[in-house]
């Protein structure tokens, strides 16, 4: 029975099944990775929710959307500078045992990202917040999150959506915004 299965495998049309089966595998695993938004295994547990509730502004810790392209992730130093002060920060059961130990050994904290475009797009911050965007436009809701997930896939058609809604009557913004060399050169 095995032998027979084996010999068929191994005959054109086998292999083709075969090929066949390996493609659909492999495209059903590139489309899952592409569409689930969990949230990744991050070094810390970093809780956005208590330290937006505790009234820290998006742009304290990710300045950089104000003034250029990448927002940037806060430093462990920036971190450190509220708890070094904070009880909480000693407790050995606390997720803050791995900042601890992160700023006593120096070693930087190695976040995983999770909002990104791929690297043949431009995308710059600054334009965006001086246009009058908010954070939340393009990232959702995070006063609820306890880990960073993207609330939807930055793919062409969603950039573009906004694009043209905000172009309105100008046909020369609608132009701008809507060239393929706006994003991608
Ligand atoms: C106290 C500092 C702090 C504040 C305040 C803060 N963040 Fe963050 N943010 C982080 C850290 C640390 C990470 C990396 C960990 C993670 O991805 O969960 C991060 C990750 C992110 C990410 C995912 C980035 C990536 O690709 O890894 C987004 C998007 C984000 N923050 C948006 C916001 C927005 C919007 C606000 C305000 C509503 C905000 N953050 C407030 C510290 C902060
Ligand atoms: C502006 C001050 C401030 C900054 C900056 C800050 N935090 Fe916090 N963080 C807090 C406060 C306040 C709490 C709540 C502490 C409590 O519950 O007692 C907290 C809670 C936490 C907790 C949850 C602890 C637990 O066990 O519930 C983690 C994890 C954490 N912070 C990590 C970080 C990391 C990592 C950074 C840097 C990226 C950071 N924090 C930057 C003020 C800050
Ligand atoms: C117009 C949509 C849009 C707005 C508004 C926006 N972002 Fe982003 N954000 C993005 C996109 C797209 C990326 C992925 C960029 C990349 O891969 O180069 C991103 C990436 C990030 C990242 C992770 C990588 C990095 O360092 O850039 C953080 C953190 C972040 N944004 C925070 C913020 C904060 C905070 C605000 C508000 C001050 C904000 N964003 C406003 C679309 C937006
Ligand atoms: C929420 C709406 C919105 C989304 C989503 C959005 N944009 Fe924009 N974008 C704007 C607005 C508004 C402007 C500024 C228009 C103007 O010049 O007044 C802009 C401008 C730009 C510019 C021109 C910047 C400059 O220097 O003049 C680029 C490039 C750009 N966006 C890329 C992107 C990319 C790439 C994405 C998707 C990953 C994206 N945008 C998603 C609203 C958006
Ligand atoms: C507002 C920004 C923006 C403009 C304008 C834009 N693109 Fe894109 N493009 C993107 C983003 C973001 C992606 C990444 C999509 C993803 O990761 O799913 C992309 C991806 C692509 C890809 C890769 C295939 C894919 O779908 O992933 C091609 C090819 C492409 N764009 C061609 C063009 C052409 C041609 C034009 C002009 C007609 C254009 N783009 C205009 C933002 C833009």
């Amino acid at each position: 029975m095995i032998k027979r299965l084996f010999d068929w495998l191994i005959q054109p049309l086998g292999l083709i099944a075969v090929s066949i089966a390996v493609l659909a595998l492999f495209s059903l695993a590139a489309y899952g990775i592409n569409t689930t938004q969990q949230p990744p295994a991050q070094p810390i547990q970093f809780p956005h929710r208590t330290h937006i509730a505790f009234g820290v502004q998006c742009l304290y810790c990710h300045p950089g959307a104000a003034r250029g392209p990448a927002a940037g992730i806060p430093s462990q130093s920036k971190c450190w500078g509220c708890h070094q002060q904070i009880a909480k920060t000693n407790d050995p059961k606390s997720e803050l045992r791995f900042l601890k130990a992160a700023v006593e050994s120096g070693t930087p904290i190695q976040w995983i990202p999770v909002a990104q475009v791929p690297d043949f797009v431009q995308f710059n911050h600054r334009a965006h917040i001086a246009a009058g965007k908010n954070c939340e436009d393009c990232h959702g809701d995070m006063t609820n999150l306890t880990l960073a997930e993207n609330p939807q896939v930055f793919n062409m058609g969603w950039c573009l959506a906004c694009h043209v809604k905000n172009a309105g009557d100008d046909h020369a913004k609608l132009v701008k915004l809507t060239d393929c060399g706006t994003c991608h050169y």
